[in-house]
């Protein structure tokens, strides 16, 4: 409740009576549907997440839960056939989303220990009736050298590095494909290195998508490429 107040007086020192007026439900509604919020987990974005990590990668963000949802629903599998690993999976806010689906396994791969350590603990913390997969794994690691589980895959990437790291991520997945030719899908989301899965000769493209908010005037909220390996 001080909090509340402390913000409204900055507000109206800030804006004015007229504006703070206008902005009460879009904070109401923020408040109401924040996820961290209504969850007890810690998947925002902090000014610390990126410090000291190499260039090569891109800064943290979490995956925003309808539209990971929607991008899911629409690769129309049957889950359970695949484990679903993220590379590059910061606080784990993606792993949680797909715990709602019942993947084989949940699995993240994250370089910053001390993002790593946050997913571990989100993992533990999130309590959501959709939830179906109990066990989420998290790893510590660099998503180019990670030794990637048997079977089915399913990759998602959420524009999570530049192509230097990209290049060395394709690498180690052609490896794992020809060493155990299996069903792997590439889920990227917002994909900056497109080219590069473009121009993979173990990987065909399957969709391109740009996704648009559902009301509010039909709004850009991501894009999404799908490739499946070569059989
Ligand atoms: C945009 S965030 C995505 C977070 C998560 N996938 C999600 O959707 O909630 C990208 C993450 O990739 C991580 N990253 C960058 N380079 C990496 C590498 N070589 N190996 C593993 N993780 C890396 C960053 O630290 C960052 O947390």
């Amino acid at each position: 409740m001080t909090d509340a107040l402390a913000r409204l007086r900055a507000s109206l020192r800030k804006n004015g009576w007229w504006r703070t007026l206008t902005l009460i439900p879009r904070n109401i509604l923020f408040h109401l549907t924040d996820f961290d919020r209504k969850y007890g987990t810690n998947t925002g974005m902090q000014a610390e997440d990126d410090a000291g990590l190499p260039q090569e990668h891109e800064g943290y963000e979490g995956a925003p839960p309808r539209l990971f949802h929607r991008i899911v629903r629409s690769l129309q599998i049957a889950p359970s056939r695949y484990a679903f690993i993220d590379l590059g999976s910061g606080k784990g806010k993606a792993l949680l989303l797909a715990s709602h689906h019942p993947f084989r396994r949940v699995i993240g791969v994250e370089y910053n220990a001390r993002l790593n350590d946050i997913a571990t603990e989100n993992a533990r913390l999130y309590q959501h009736p959709e939830r179906k997969v109990a066990n989420i794994e998290t790893v510590c690691g660099d998503a180019g050298a990670y030794d990637l589980p048997a079977g089915d895959l399913l990759i998602y990437l959420f524009n999570p590095f530049k192509a230097a790291i990209m290049e060395r991520v394709l690498a180690n997945l052609e490896n794992a494909i020809r060493t155990e030719p299996r069903e792997v899908l590439v889920v990227y989301q917002n994909p900056t290195q497109r080219k590069l899965l473009d121009a993979a000769p173990f990987l065909e493209p399957v969709t391109y998508r740009e996704y648009r908010t559902k009301r509010f005037r039909k709004m850009p909220i991501g894009r999404v490429a799908v490739y499946r390996s070569r059989t």
